[in-house]
Parts: C-alpha cells; sequence; structure tokens
C-alpha cells in the first residue's frame, strides 16, 4: 500500500523532471512551452523553483520514454498521466500543453495542472490529474510547499484561483501565497492552513464568479475560526494580471488599501445588490449575522456584531438576539 503511494509518487517526479527538461532543451519546448512563460512574465528562477514545464504535442512521446525508463503501466495509468485505450494501448493525457506539477505539503509531486496554448473554446483551459492514493485534491493547496515558511514568518495566507496567481504574486516577493486551484475551496485546505496560522486574506478575481466564490470562502474560513479578510480586483484582473502589469508596490498598495475584513466586504456587496428596498436591506442584515453565527468563539463573534451593528447603524442589542436565535436553531 505505502509502496504504492511510494511508486505514485516516483513516477510522478519523473514526469515532472522530464517535461522541465523537455520545456529547456527541445526546440518545440523551448519555441512553445519556454516562450509562452516568458511572454507572461515568468522568470527563470520562477520556472526552476515551481518546476514548469511542457508536454510535447503528440500521443506517446512522454508514455514511451517512460515506458523505455522502466516506468510501470499501472501506475502511469493510475497516476493519470498516462491514459489507456480500448486496445491496451497507453497514450499520453497532457499533449502540447504547459504543466504545471502539483506538490504535496512535503515536496514531493502528486500531481499536474496542464494549460493549453489554444484559445479554441471546445478545448479545456486546464486538464488536471485524476483523484488518486497520493491526490486527493480536496487536501491539496497549489504553491503550499514552497509559500509555508513564508506564511508562517507573516502570519498570513493569501488565497488566490489559479496556478498563475500563486507564480506572480510569489515572484514578486509575496510568497506567503497558494491557490485552491479550480475547486472550491474545502474545509480540509482550510484547516491545512491553519497549521501554519489562524489569518487568511482572499485575492479572488475581479468577476462575478470570484465574489461568489469569496462569499463562500469566507462562511467557511470562519466555521473553521480563522479570520477572514477579502481583496477584490478591478473587473476583468486577477492577481496575476494586476501584478504583471502593475508591478509590486502597486499590487502591494492595492492590497492594503483595498483590503476590507469580511463584515465590511459582505456588507458592500449585499447593500449594493439590495439597493435601496428596505426589505432587501433588513435580509441583509440577516444574512451578515449568519456569517457571523459561524464563528466558534463567542467572544469574537460578539466584537463583529459591535462592527456590524456601527457599520449598519442598527441597535447591538437586536443583532445579539438574532445571533442566538441561529446559534440556538444550529446546536
Ligand atoms: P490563466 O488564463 O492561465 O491566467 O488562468 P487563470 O488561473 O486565471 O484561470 P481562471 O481564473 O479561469 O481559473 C482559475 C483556476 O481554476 C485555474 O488556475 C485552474 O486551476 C482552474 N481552472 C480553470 N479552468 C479550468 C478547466 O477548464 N478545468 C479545470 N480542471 N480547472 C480549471
Ligand atoms: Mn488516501
Ligand atoms: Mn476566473
Ligand atoms: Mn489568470
Ligand atoms: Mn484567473
Amino acid at each position: 500500500e505505502d509502496q504504492r503511494r511510494e511508486s505514485l509518487m516516483i513516477v510522478s517526479s519523473y514526469a515532472a523532471k522530464y517535461f522541465h527538461e523537455t520545456m529547456l532543451t527541445t526546440d518545440e519546448g523551448q519555441n512553445i512551452g519556454l516562450s509562452y512563460f516568458k511572454e507572461r512574465g515568468f522568470n527563470a528562477d520562477t520556472i526552476k523553483k515551481f518546476e514548469l514545464g511542457y508536454s510535447p504535442d503528440q500521443w506517446e512521446a512522454f508514455t514511451g520514454e517512460a515506458l523505455k525508463q522502466g516506468y510501470q503501466e499501472e501506475f502511469l495509468v493510475t497516476s493519470g498521466l498516462s491514459v489507456k485505450r480500448d486496445n491496451g494501448s497507453l497514450y499520453d493525457r497532457y499533449r502540447g500543453r504547459v504543466m504545471f506539477p502539483i506538490h504535496s505539503f512535503t515536496g514531493r509531486v502528486i500531481a499536474f495542472g496542464g494549460r493549453t496554448l489554444k484559445t479554441d473554446k471546445a478545448v479545456p483551459k486546464y486538464v488536471n490529474s485524476p483523484e488518486s492514493e497520493i491526490y486527493h485534491k480536496s487536501n491539496v493547496l497549489y504553491g503550499l510547499y514552497f509559500a509555508k515558511k513564508a506564511i508562517r514568518e507573516q502570519d498570513n495566507c493569501y488565497l488566490v484561483e489559479g496556478y498563475a496567481d500563486v507564480l506572480s504574486v510569489h515572484q514578486a516577493g509575496i510568497e506567503n501565497v497558494v491557490a485552491s486551484s479550480g475547486t472550491s475551496l474545502t474545509s480540509e485546505q482550510v484547516r491545512l492552513i491553519g497549521r501554519l496560522t489562524k489569518n487568511i486574506t482572499i485575492l479572488y478575481d475581479g468577476d462575478a464568479a470570484g465574489i461568489k466564490a469569496s462569499l463562500r470562502g469566507l462562511d467557511l474560513i470562519l466555521e473553521e475560526g480563522l479570520n477572514v479578510k477579502v481583496v477584490l480586483f478591478p473587473d476583468g484582473h486577477d492577481p496575476d494580471s494586476y501584478v504583471q502589469k502593475f508591478g509590486t508596490a502597486a499590487f502591494k498598495k492595492h492590497v492594503d488599501d483595498s483590503k476590507k475584513d469580511f463584515i465590511l466586504f459582505k456588507t458592500d456587496i449585499l447593500l449594493k445588490e439590495a439597493g435601496k428596498d428596505p426589505i432587501r436591506r433588513s435580509e441583509v442584515i440577516r444574512e451578515i449575522v449568519e456569517s457571523i453565527a459561524k464563528i466558534p468563539d463567542s467572544i469574537k463573534a460578539s466584537v463583529f456584531i459591535k462592527e456590524c451593528s456601527y457599520i449598519l447603524q442598527i441597535d447591538e442589542r437586536a443583532l445579539l438576539t438574532e445571533l442566538n436565535k441561529m446559534r440556538q436553531a444550529k446546536a
């Protein structure tokens, strides 16, 4: 059992090296993969540190080489690096994609994300490894291995949506950054961060999906007893595009200036949606108290009730009554 896990990690680490070397040393790798990363502003240090790579645009380039090197079919298929045809032969899952190895908490390669270079909407932008004994995507955060020291030191973790966001923000010298990578944030992922810090700052994309994911993530983080702040980016930007376009200083300034604690964030968003309608405004208040009710620490919760009462200009006792009702309903 442990032997199987080890074999899967060994073949994954071989694959990461293969994709990395292919990108750096072959014509196709350099012309297509490496130039793509360079155009996106990723430097040689970042490419090396995160072991970025390129998968040749052929059906069996990787699989053929891996089999030649003696890696077993079973592990190639279970790790998802190769796919079995009906006739039993294997082909490469990743073809003509730039490759992002995903590392475990201890730095072993356990999975991959592969990004297409085509703009064709019919092709999925990212292809990811399937679930396996070594890869449970709900327990993994992209970049965590490279971020954990900085997360402890800064006592804060920046949470972004995607691979490119992690790379660009890390490259900008802000190393306490991880991504939930496509899956919506899970409580396992929050607990993983919770081992390193109690403070999370959400930096999601500045679009409707990003806002929605922020509201969801915020409640999840509160339920796990962690503190959460939210930064939104201008519509159309994500942390990657913002820091690459405007630079590190502007990025830091944006984060500092627009960082909101969760009550302010949620109030702003919901009140904007509610407009002047008094009934909808009262629903907003209830929703915010609902978030506060998720906080396990009741002293902390009462501090937020105070803040909420101040922001919304509502009697604190009325909010407390509401909070207690929700607490009892939950218990
Ligand atoms: P870039 O276009 O490379 O900058 O990607 P992005 O990270 O900005 O992409 P986006 O904001 O669309 O998505 C955020 C994250 O969700 C990605 O980094 C992926 O981890 C994941 N994701 C996006 N599209 C797909 C997809 O088609 N399939 C899968 N499995 N994951 C996806
Ligand atoms: Mn398992
Ligand atoms: Mn997005
Ligand atoms: Mn992006
Ligand atoms: Mn994005």
